[in-house]
């Protein structure tokens, strides 16, 4: 039941969906258990747990690294196959699966019974091999999981890619904003263009996404969104200037949607996950030996003058660890199975996460006060 869609050739399948098709240019997705103490004794986050950071609650929810996903997987067969046209079953829509969390969450919720358009750039060179080997998880085990070229960096490739997905799915109930980049480096030190490039990804990519979705999610009357944040988003380290600030934004404009869509039927929600041993750090060695390649002579003489604080960047690139990354995806299961209306807007999942949990509970509670003093009361949600 796997493929790839490619630009404008769908490859016909014996199953063709009757689709609710999106005409072109038109209008166009627990058991909370807090981990280490979220509950209790504060725990002491360090810089390698908060890249993906501790996390938080408020109107989050702290995930436990229990085995509960898997559980979850099997457990119900709920909003994966309530009566959906096309093939019947709920569709979703994630970024950047070629590796990570984003690989994970497509095979979960294809697993949970979702017809799954795992998505990823370059599938023609650089991840060729990643989409090849997802289709063959996906063919072994019979899931409905399609392989989609999307890059989140391109308006052309994510219009076309999300176009795609609809015209051969006919509607679409979770998108996972997943995709994103990592490395540390002294801010001073990078150039507007490279703090771009990070923002490009990790920022614009998720608006291109939604802004090319939510008419479809909004004509439905129902959908999902999922923010692939962080721990991160919510605190701040050094030598991760561009990132944490990516991250932030990526928090407010989530926030902002949320109440905007807060009328239309579709829930924005975030994951802020601690760190997880993916291919994060092993990609953020190779942006961050490509930054110090192109270091200009100026900008090498700006590194030199931070003295030992130079050096100190690299220990942000020692091997990473942590919890199974199975957990994340869990969690967006998780919240995709949770009835509509009831998600909450973060989602905490990792260890240490007592310190963030807090930081949201005050934010949470503060907002929702400054909300209510601008007459925006009716725009919250859960
Ligand atoms: N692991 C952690 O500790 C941690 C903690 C908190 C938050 N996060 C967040 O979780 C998300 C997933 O990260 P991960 O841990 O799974 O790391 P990962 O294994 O490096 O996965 C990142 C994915 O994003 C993709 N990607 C990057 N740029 C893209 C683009 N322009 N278009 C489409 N896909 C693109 C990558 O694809 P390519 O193979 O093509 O580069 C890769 O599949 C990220 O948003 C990250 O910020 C991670």
């Amino acid at each position: 039941m796997s493929d790839t869609i490619r630009d404008e050739s769908v490859r016909p399948t014996t199953q063709e969906p009757q689709p609710h098709e999106v005409p072109e240019g038109g209008l166009s997705e627990p058991t909370a258990t807090a981990v280490n103490g979220a509950h209790g004794t504060p725990t002491t986050l360090s810089r390698r747990s908060a890249i993906g950071g501790a996390a938080a609650l408020g109107a989050a929810t702290v995930v436990a690294g229990v085995a509960a996903g898997s559980a979850a997987a099997q457990s119900e067969e709920p909003a994966a196959r309530r009566n959906r046209p096309g093939t019947g079953r709920a569709v979703a829509l994630i970024t950047g699966t070629s590796s990570g969390f984003g690989r994970l969450i497509a095979l979960t919720l294809a697993r949970a019974g979702y017809e799954v358009y795992a998505s990823m750039r370059d599938l023609h060179h650089k991840n060729a091999d990643s989409g090849r080997a997802l289709r063959r998880v996906a063919d072994t085990e019979g899931l409905a999981l399609h392989v989609v070229d999307i890059d989140i960096r391109s308006d052309r490739s994510v219009e076309g890619g999300v176009r795609r997905v609809l015209r051969r799915a006919g509607r679409l109930d979770v998108l996972v904003n997943n995709a994103g980049i990592y490395y540390p480096a002294l801010l001073e030190t990078q150039t507007v263009a490279q703090v771009q490039e990070i923002f490009e990804t990790n920022v614009f990519g998720q608006l291109r996404m939604n802004r090319a979705v939510l008419p479809t999610l909004r004509r439905q009357g129902e959908g999902l969104v999922v923010q692939m944040t962080s721990g991160v988003g919510r605190i701040t380290f050094p030598f991760q200037g561009a990132y944490n600030g990516a991250k932030w934004a990526m928090e407010a404009m989530t926030e902002v949607s949320r109440y905007e869509l807060s009328q239309s039927g579709v829930d924005v929600v975030m994951v802020e996950p601690g760190a997880y041993p993916t291919d994060f750090i092993d990609n953020a060695r190779e942006l961050y030996r490509k930054y110090l390649h192109g270091l200009s002579r100026g900008d090498a003489r700006r590194r030199h003058e931070y003295g030992e604080l130079a050096r100190r960047v690299e220990n942000e690139l020692a091997e990473a660890s942590g919890p199974d990354p199975q957990e994340v995806a869990d969690a967006v299961l998780r919240l995709a199975q949770t009835p509509a209306g009831q998600r909450p807007l973060r989602t905490l999942v990792g260890e240490d996460t007592a310190l963030i949990e807090e930081i949201n509970a005050v934010h949470l509670r503060l907002q929702n006060e400054i909300m209510g003093y601008a007459g925006y009361e009716d725009l919250i949600s859960v």
